[in-house]
């Protein structure tokens, strides 16, 4: 898919006429400008686009850790929304060992005035002091603060640390106002093909990235949390990324790490978000449920409160508040992996209710390690006014193969590969890039689309059809405890097999 002129020159006009070096701007690179306090600026999202779409400008060369040159200086930056996606950032980093040396952001806007010397070096007009807690398991703290009152329209330069422990000044694009770019993968990993796959998001230049579950594969060893931040900081501390926690984070005590060392908005594992004309609904997808810290309360609340959510969408959409309501979770609904079955078929059941109930027009899945895109589907079989289920469980960690393919499915494919989502008004368009060669090897393999498709928001009748009341009296004794018992047999047999798979 082409990207659309239009939306190729709104991310350059993002950066573009803010004084920064236009050389600098189009290699993507850092720029580098000394200044009393010898800070550099970190030039990240809204970069002017690079790769197939403009091929005058090379793809960036992203750093590949961001290695501490003094101790408690901080690491694994990376930039999440917890409020107002237009008016706030928050910012969450790492420092090794558990004396506080300080959680200090400062920032401020880019304006049209500054110069790139001003930009890396001018004081800072906004200072918030943040906090800290032991991240989980292990002597090393998480830090966290958020900007607040940010200009609308304006980039975002800031710091994080504490005096004589600051980060790179870093810039952050503005959320968008217009047409926006989001893009999504699931089962990311340490491996080559994961930091592939961040470079290949990297050259597309989203605005947003979801990562859908299964991210770090600690399973337990918490310093790998630290690699994995570390590996997602040179992407993560100027392009906003959420996620949906996995089956592996409950591998940590029941999500425990991923609790304490990622911040997102109300209860962190479960929330939504509306950014531009598209809400998100993130659920746990009951991933989190194996063992004593998460209780079954837990999972039924969140169904209710999933309930609540998208009939609140709904809606707004029926409003013309927004035109898209997008479920982001690490489950599949369905799927064609081979050896994936049984899932939780109860759990599915309620969740699927609620989605064809109040009209969800896409669901962005991970867990499986492939790709596979759906019809408008529901209830296991292709559905007018059903949504379209994207698995991209295809983000780094490996590969696994299909069983038979359903009625269902549209599109499937074994490759590394991210989808990115172009939101236009009423008009969503998707393109699924590989970057990998068609052998699943990654040296000299460029983006390669693999799929495209397109969705039209929901005409005026049919939001009016879906927005309906949400239900109070959801689950009687016998199906919840169908439904946790099946979450249970799944969540168990995926531990079973893992674990069997890492003893080999
Ligand atoms: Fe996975
Ligand atoms: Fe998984």
């Amino acid at each position: 898919m082409k990207k659309s002129t239009d939306t190729v020159n709104n991310a350059r006009r993002r950066i573009l006429g803010y004084g920064l070096r236009g050389a600098a701007i189009a290699a993507g690179g850092p720029l580098l400008w000394g200044c009393s306090d010898d800070t550099p600026v970190d030039l990240g999202a809204g970069r002017a686009p690079t790769g197939p779409s403009d091929p005058q400008t090379p793809p960036a060369s992203p750093e590949r850790c961001a290695p501490a040159n003094l101790a408690q200086s901080p690491r694994g930056i990376h930039v999440s929304f917890t409020d107002d996606p237009v008016r706030t950032r928050t910012l969450t980093w790492y420092t090794d060992g558990l004396d506080d040396p300080g959680s200090q952001l400062e920032y401020g806007p880019v304006t049209r005035a500054m110069s790139a010397e001003d930009i890396a070096c001018a004081p800072f007009p906004g200072r918030i002091e943040g906090s800290a807690e032991q991240a989980f398991g292990t002597n090393v703290l998480t830090h966290a603060a958020t900007a607040t009152g940010l200009d609308a329209g304006l980039p975002i330069r800031y710091r994080v640390g504490a005096p004589g422990r600051w980060s790179n000044v870093k810039v952050l694009a503005p959320t968008p106002q217009g047409p926006l770019r989001f893009c999504h993968f699931g089962d990311h990993g340490l491996k080559q093909a994961s930091l592939a796959v961040l470079d290949g998001v990297r050259e597309r230049n989203p605005d947003l990235l979801f990562i859908a579950g299964d991210l770090s594969y600690a399973n337990g060893d918490q310093p790998q949390w630290d690699t994995w931040f570390d590996r997602l900081a040179p992407y993560a501390s100027t392009l906003p990324v959420m996620t949906a926690p996995g089956n592996h984070e409950e591998e940590d005590n029941g999500g425990k790490a991923y609790r304490s060392r990622i911040r997102q908005p109300g209860q962190n594992t479960r929330y939504a978000m509306t950014y531009g004309n598209v809400h998100f609904v993130v659920s746990t997808g009951g991933s989190l449920l194996g063992n004593n810290v998460v209780q079954d309360l837990d999972l039924v609340a969140e169904l209710a409160w999933l309930e609540i959510e998208l009939a609140q969408a709904a809606l707004r959409r029926a409003k013309g508040e927004i035109d898209f309501i997008i479920l982001v979770q690490h489950y599949t609904l369905w799927t064609d992996q081979e050896g994936r079955e049984p899932a939780s078929p109860a759990l599915v059941l309620f969740e699927e209710d609620k989605l064809l109930r109040y009209g969800v027009d896409l669901a962005m899945v991970g867990h499986d390690h492939i790709y596979q895109r759906s019809k408008p589907m529901g209830r296991g079989l292709p559905q007018e006014n059903g949504y379209i289920q994207v698995t991209g469980g295809s983000g780094g960690v490996g590969l696994r193969g299909f069983a038979p393919i359903s009625e269902w499915s549209a599109a499937h494919a074994v490759r590394y590969c991210f989808t990115e989502y172009n939101v236009d008004g009423k008009r969503l368009t998707a393109t699924t890039w590989a970057v990998d060669n068609e052998d699943n090897t990654l040296a000299g393999a460029r983006l390669n689309a693999i799929d495209t498709f397109e969705l039209r928001s929901r005409n005026s009748d049919e939001r009016q059809l879906f927005a309906r009341p949400g239900r109070s009296e959801l689950l009687n004794a016998d199906q919840t405890q169908a439904m946790l018992r099946h979450t249970r047999e799944r969540n168990a047999l995926h531990d079973s097999l893992e674990a069997i798979s890492r003893r080999r």
